[in-house]
């Protein structure tokens, strides 16, 4: 096990710094570009153990991938085997840690006509997968979970019914056997299961036309019409009608933008060590992923985003960011949906502001890689930052002066691990962070990245 220890930060943050490629774009790049026909190229793709974990499971369904140079100039050539060509796996394809290869897998592997069985870590194989379950099976998709003691989830038509859990046992369609189409209204939000539909939408014989209660991260929906699937949004709306589509995904070549919700990070240390100037260029600002910096900007953040082009139908911009003075705010609705990853860091904001921060409507937070309410209120409480936990959320209470030192968990998610880090340079003493190897399942230069702005960080092997 690692630990961290960070020193207070008593010099400004200062440089240009790089981060890995955005996560989910990433998934989505590596899934379609393995059913695409011929040789994709994914340039600028520097990833943590999440994205090694969906290779690696393409791997393991007859995709070949290879990889050239190292750090952000590293490429991935993807072989393509067309929509038909995943061959059946050997064994349990592990997911890792990342809900979103084991659900988006779950959707491309429906319509397939062999057996698979998702598998993850001890966090994956803990989280709610009926979300996924359900509307598959409602489109004829013979895939389990695992019964889920006591735990229950309401999906279609406000109905409760018991949830589960990982494995995942994909039974693989019956010869001449087809999925259908599909209406459905997800009771969340989520990107995951919205793209998970519609991968295996494209198998479908029949319409997926899906709506969400607000629209969440759409880069699925950006990828495929860019690759020229028939598809139609309308706000949080979505419909894919593979009659009279060709079938064929062409390859493509692509640069995967750097990662909003790594960036993050830095842009709020930023906003905490007086004399600061953080610059991160080439990071994506999808609409949909940029709730952070307008919650950010209404506290009084000094962060400025500068567009300089567009990949794959996803915008990218610089982020240049200086330190200032925040002030509580209120956050909920569409615009905690817009910054759902970024609410252990959004904790910092708050935690450093001048007065009252309310978190509202962010009950998904229970169920990620942690509980990420409890998590960060622990956190908080444990450097001295007063707070109130509520069931979608919290209220803290800013502390503008030097934080208690303290000594907190990760509870093994790389979010809280790394949020917690930030929070530990405004401390009054060294801080320790325990149990810091999940940060590179994101992340995994984190620390070196935080080292060349000027932090002084620790890590120690316990
Ligand atoms: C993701 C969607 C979100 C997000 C996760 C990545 C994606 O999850 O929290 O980190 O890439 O689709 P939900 O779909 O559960 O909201």
């Amino acid at each position: 096990m690692t630990d961290l220890v960070v020193h207070p930060q008593a010099a400004p943050l200062v440089g240009s710094v790089p981060v890995p490629s955005d996560k989910s774009i990433a998934h989505r790049a590596l899934l379609l570009s393995a059913i695409a026909h011929g040789t994709s190229r994914l340039r600028r793709f520097a990833g943590g153990e999440d994205h090694a974990s969906t290779a690696q499971a393409l791997r393991a369904l007859g995709v070949r991938i290879e990889e050239t140079g190292s750090g952000r100039e590293r490429e991935l050539q993807v072989h393509g085997v067309g929509l038909f060509g995943l061959t059946e796996p050997k064994a349990p394809l592990d997911c890792g840690n990342s809900g979103t290869t084991m659900r988006l897998l779950a959707g491309l592997l429906a319509p397939q006509p062999f057996a698979a069985t998702l598998v993850g870590d001890a966090s994956l194989m803990r989280r709610p997968m009926m979300r996924i379950v359900e509307p598959l099976v409602l489109r004829g998709a013979p895939i389990a979970g695992a019964a889920a003691e006591g735990r229950r989830y309401v999906g279609r038509d406000g109905r409760a019914v018991a949830d589960c859990t990982a494995p995942l046992r994909l039974a693989g369609l019956a010869e001449g056997a087809f999925l259908g189409p599909l209406e459905y209204a997800l009771p969340v939000a989520s990107a995951q299961v919205k793209s998970a539909l519609l991968l295996s939408g494209l198998y479908a014989h029949g319409a997926t036309h899906l709506s969400e209660p607000t629209l969440s991260r759409d880069h699925t929906e950006r990828l495929l019409l860019s690759l020229g699937v028939p598809l139609r949004t309308v706000g949080p709306v979505v419909e894919l009608d593979p009659a009279g589509w060709s079938g064929q995904l062409p390859a493509f070549d692509a640069e995967v933008p750097g990662d909003i919700s790594a960036a993050a990070f830095l842009l709020v240390a930023a906003q905490g060590v007086p004399g600061s100037n953080v610059v991160v260029r080439r990071v994506g600002i999808n609409r949909t992923r940029t709730g952070l910096l307008d919650m950010a900007r209404d506290m009084g953040a000094a962060i400025r985003v500068d567009p300089v082009g567009d990949e794959i139908g996803e915008p990218i911009g610089d982020m240049f960011a200086t330190s200032a003075e925040l002030r509580g705010t209120r956050v909920g609705g569409e615009l905690v949906a817009r910054a759902i990853d970024e609410i252990p860091i959004f904790c910092v904001l708050a935690a450093r502001a001048h007065g009252e921060t309310t978190i509202s409507d962010a009950g998904e937070l229970r169920v990620k890689e942690s509980d990420r309410i409890a998590a960060m209120v622990e956190v908080l409480r444990a450097f001295g930052v007063a707070c109130d936990e509520r069931p979608d959320g919290m209220q803290v209470q800013g502390r503008v002066g030097p934080l208690d030192a303290a000594e907190v968990h990760s509870r093994g998610d790389h979010r809280v691990a790394m949020a917690a880090a930030v929070l530990a340079l405004s401390a009054a003493g060294p801080s320790r962070i325990h149990d810091v190897d999940c940060i590179a399942t994101s992340f995994p230069r984190f620390v070196g990245t935080m080292r060349a702005l000027g932090a002084r960080i620790d890590v120690e092997r316990t």
